[in-house]
């Protein structure tokens, strides 16, 4: 249950969609556009003027509606400080998720927009640029693609999922993640990594895939497609099994009926795990 009322949560779930909406615009725009690539802390981890671009349109738009929200943007970085988490409503905002496949030219990436309300994710919004598709939750009302309703996969075996994982820019914790896609590509169907940690969870939510984990994400990676998970019918713990927050690197998501099995194959080195 939500303690915003139905009128509210459609309210900034409407602000959500018209802020991801120009983000994407904005995306497409720069398609084949000088896109000032930047390395940040290795070549691997880029950032593009379109990134900048999105956050300020989508922090633009957000403050302009609520302007005593605060925003959390992986680019301006803003709104990550424990008092902000104490704010009433923080916006957790991924501009262009999927950076390294964009300026790639790899049609797979998107924007993602949460709302959390007293820490709580209330609403949920991840907008796939290239497919226009609009992954949308609002708590307790169910997860929509394109205003339809969406549901996690009935699998129940591991061995017969199709599951996803990422990994992080950095070497070591990509290292960490590959000896565990070795383990698991013998123990389920197979593994794919599609590049983008906010689709990826959508994916999970409307049944394209049974299951997604990742072993350092951060906030805005997720925010919105937690919640998209668990409208959807999924689950999302920590690598123990724990309720997860966003704050929490390590993220396993499901359909629920594998969780159990997916987190005991991970075998997810202790060094890793939330004590
Ligand atoms: C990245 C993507 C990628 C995931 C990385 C993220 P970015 O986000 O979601 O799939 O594996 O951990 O950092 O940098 O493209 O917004
Ligand atoms: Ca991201
Ligand atoms: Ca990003």
């Amino acid at each position: 249950m939500s303690d915003l009322t139905s009128d509210q949560q459609q309210d900034f779930l409407h602000t959500a969609i018209r802020a991801a909406k120009a983000a994407a615009h904005i995306h497409q725009s720069g398609v084949g556009q000088n896109l000032n690539i930047a390395t940040k802390s290795n070549e691997t981890d880029l950032v593009t003027r379109i990134d900048k671009e999105s956050e300020a349109r989508i922090r633009e738009l957000l403050l302009t509606a609520y302007p005593e929200h605060v925003v959390l943007g992986e680019e301006e970085g803003q709104g990550g400080t424990e008092q902000d988490a104490q704010v009433p409503y923080r916006w957790i905002v991924d501009p262009l998720d999927g950076t390294l496949n964009y300026a790639h030219g790899f049609p797979f990436y998107c924007v993602s927009i949460g709302l959390e309300v007293h820490g709580r994710l209330e609403v949920g919004v991840v907008l796939d640029s290239v497919r226009n598709e609009l992954f949308t939750a609002v708590r307790g009302g169910g997860a929509l693609l394109n205003g339809a309703p969406i549901a996690v996969t009935q699998e129940t075996e591991l061995r017969r999922s199709m599951l996803a994982t990422g990994f992080a820019y950095d070497p070591e914790s990509a290292t960490d993640n590959v000896a565990v896609m070795g383990r698991m590509l013998g123990r389920c169907r197979t593994v794919r990594r599609p590049g983008a940690a906010a689709l990826d969870l959508a994916y999970v939510a409307c049944g394209r895939i049974d299951g997604f984990w990742e072993l350092k994400l951060n906030a805005w990676d997720v925010a919105a497609g937690v919640l998209l998970v668990s409208e959807a019918g999924g689950r999302v713990t920590g690598g123990n099994g724990e309720p997860y927050n966003v704050h929490e690197k390590v993220l396993v998501s499901s359909n629920g009926t594998i969780h159990e099995s997916l987190l005991a194959a991970l075998e997810l080195p202790a060094a890793l795990l939330q004590k």
